[in-house]
C-alpha cells in the first residue's frame, strides 16, 4: 500500500511538472518584449485619429446580423472609423443587430455568402475591400453530425467562396482575411497536461463543426502560401452576451437556459453538467478580432480568443438563474451526448499581441446579459430542422424535432385559428 502511494504521488509530480513545463513555458513565450507596449483601445484610437472621410479603409463583415460579426461591425465602424459593408442572409441573425453601423456609414446586403454568384456581385458592386472579416457559419457544433452536408457547404464550401473572391480582387489587395475559426477545431486533449489549450497543441477535431473550422484555417494557410493573402485566424469559445440568438435550441448555453427561465421551462444540462468550459463575454472577443488587422505582426497568426477561467456547465446553469433573479428555477439533467469534456485555453498569446482590456467577470458578463435578454423576452425554439442523418441523435431533440412545427407551419396556424374567430 505505501509504494502504491509513493508511486502515487511520483506520478503526480511529474504530472505536475509536465503541466508547469507545458502551460507555464509558453505562457512565459508570450511575455517577453516584443509584446504591445500599447493597450488595445489606445492603439484603435490613435490609428482611427489618422483616417480621413477618403482615406478610411473598406472593411466586408460576414454573419453581420449575427451576435458576434454584429459587434465586431460595430466596434470596426464605431471605434476604428472603417467603412463597413455588413452582410448576412438571416439565417440565424436580426436586422437590429445590424442597425448600429448606419450611422457611420455602414451598409447591409442581405445574401448568402455561400452562393458564389452573390460574392462575386458583392465584390464588384461595393469593393473593393481592405479587410475581410469572415465570422458567417452556422455554429451548431452539436448538431453538425447530424446536417453534415449542410455543415460543410455553410461552414467550409462558402468560406473558400470568399477565400476566392479575396484572393481575386487584385485592383486593392486584401490586406487581411480575419476568419473566426473555433476551439472545436481542437477537439479533445488526449492528456490532461495538455490543458490549457495553446495555439500550439495538435487540432484533432472531433465533429462535422471542427472539421469545417480546421480545413478553412488549413486553406487559409495554403491560400497565403500560394497567393500572398494574409490572415489572421482566432479561435473564440463559449461566447456569450447582449445580441446571441437565444432562440436556437442547438447552440448557446446561455441563451438557451435563459430562454428556458423566460419561458418557465426547466434548465435542462446533457450529462453530468462537470464539462467545463471557459464562457467568454462578448467584450472580450469582438474588439480583439476587430482590431486584429491594424496590427501588421498579426498577420499569419492565429490566436484563441475569450477568457481563461473554466466553469462546470453546472455553475453556468446556478449562476445564469442568479442574474436572472430566478435562483430556485428548476435544473435537470439528460442524458449525456458524445461532446468534449473539457476545452479551455490560454490567451498569453492573444494579451502579448494586443495587450486587451482585462476581462469581465461571469458573474458580471451574465447580469448584463440577463438584463439584455430581459428587455427582449423569450423565443419560441428554433433551430435548423433538414436533418440528414437522425441516428444517434439525442432523444430530446429527436422528440422536439418531431413534435414541434415549423416556424412557418406555427405562423400558419395562428393565422388558421385568427381567420377561425373572425369567421364565427
Ligand atoms: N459564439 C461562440 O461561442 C463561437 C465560438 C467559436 C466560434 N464561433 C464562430 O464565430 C462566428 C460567429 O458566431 P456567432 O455565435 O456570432 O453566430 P450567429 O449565428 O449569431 O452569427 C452567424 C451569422 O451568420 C449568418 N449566416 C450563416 N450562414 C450564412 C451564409 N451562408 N451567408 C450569409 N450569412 C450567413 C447567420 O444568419 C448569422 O447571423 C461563427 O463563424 C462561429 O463559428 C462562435
Amino acid at each position: 500500500m505505501k509504494s502504491l502511494h509513493k508511486k502515487l504521488a511520483v506520478i503526480l509530480l511529474i504530472d505536475a511538472f509536465i503541466i508547469h513545463s507545458v502551460t507555464g513555458g509558453y505562457a512565459k513565450k508570450w511575455t517577453e518584449d516584443k509584446c504591445s507596449p500599447t493597450s488595445l483601445p489606445d492603439h484603435v484610437a490613435a490609428t482611427a485619429a489618422t483616417y480621413t472621410e477618403s482615406t478610411k479603409p473598406r472593411a466586408l463583415v460576414t454573419g453581420a446580423a449575427g451576435f458576434i460579426a454584429s459587434h465586431v461591425a460595430q466596434y470596426a465602424a464605431e471605434q476604428m472609423k472603417f467603412h463597413v459593408v455588413a452582410v448576412d442572409d438571416l439565417s440565424g441573425g436580426f436586422m437590429r443587430n445590424v442597425r448600429p453601423i448606419y450611422k457611420h456609414g455602414g451598409v447591409f446586403v442581405k445574401g448568402d455568402v455561400g452562393n458564389d454568384t452573390f460574392v462575386r456581385e458583392l465584390f464588384e458592386q461595393h469593393g473593393p475591400f481592405d479587410y475581410v472579416y469572415h465570422l458567417a457559419a452556422y455554429a451548431a457544433e452539436g448538431l453538425s453530425h447530424f446536417i453534415r452536408r449542410y455543415n460543410y457547404n455553410n461552414n467550409l464550401v462558402a468560406s473558400i467562396t470568399l477565400i476566392n473572391a479575396a484572393v481575386r480582387q487584385q485592383s486593392r489587395k486584401v490586406q487581411r482575411y480575419v476568419f473566426t475559426s473555433s476551439i472545436a477545431a481542437y477537439g479533445a486533449v488526449e492528456d490532461p497536461s495538455e490543458l490549457p489549450m495553446t495555439e500550439e497543441t495538435p487540432q484533432r477535431p472531433e465533429d462535422p463543426y471542427g472539421v469545417a473550422k480546421h480545413s478553412v484555417e488549413l486553406d487559409l494557410k495554403a491560400a497565403t502560401h500560394m497567393f500572398g493573402l494574409p490572415y489572421t485566424i482566432f479561435r473564440p469559445h463559449n461566447v456569450y452576451g447582449p445580441r446571441q440568438n437565444i432562440a436556437d435550441k442547438f447552440r448557446n448555453a446561455v441563451g438557451i437556459f435563459m430562454n428556458q427561465i423566460l419561458m418557465g421551462q426547466d434548465i435542462t444540462i446533457f450529462g453530468s453538467g462537470e464539462q467545463q468550459r471557459a464562457f467568454s463575454y462578448i467584450d472580450d472577443v469582438a474588439p480583439l478580432i476587430a482590431a486584429s488587422v491594424l496590427y501588421p505582426n498579426a498577420a499569419g497568426q492565429d490566436f484563441f480568443v475569450g477568457v481563461d477561467d473554466p466553469y462546470t456547465v453546472n455553475a453556468l446553469a446556478k449562476m445564469t438563474r442568479t442574474a436572472m433573479d430566478k435562483p430556485d428555477h428548476p435544473i435537470v439533467h439528460l442524458d449525456a451526448r458524445k461532446e468534449v469534456s473539457e476545452a479551455f485555453a490560454s490567451h498569453a498569446k492573444l494579451r502579448c499581441f494586443f495587450k486587451p482590456a482585462p476581462p469581465t467577470s461571469l458573474a458580471k458578463g451574465l447580469q448584463i446579459t440577463a438584463d439584455y435578454v430581459k428587455k427582449h423576452g423569450s423565443y419560441p425554439p428554433t433551430g435548423y430542422r433538414n436533418i440528414e442523418v437522425e441516428h444517434n441523435m439525442p432523444p430530446s431533440w429527436t422528440v422536439w424535432l418531431k413534435n414541434t412545427p415549423t416556424l412557418d407551419a406555427a405562423k400558419e396556424k395562428k393565422e388558421k385559428n385568427l381567420r377561425a374567430k373572425r369567421s364565427i
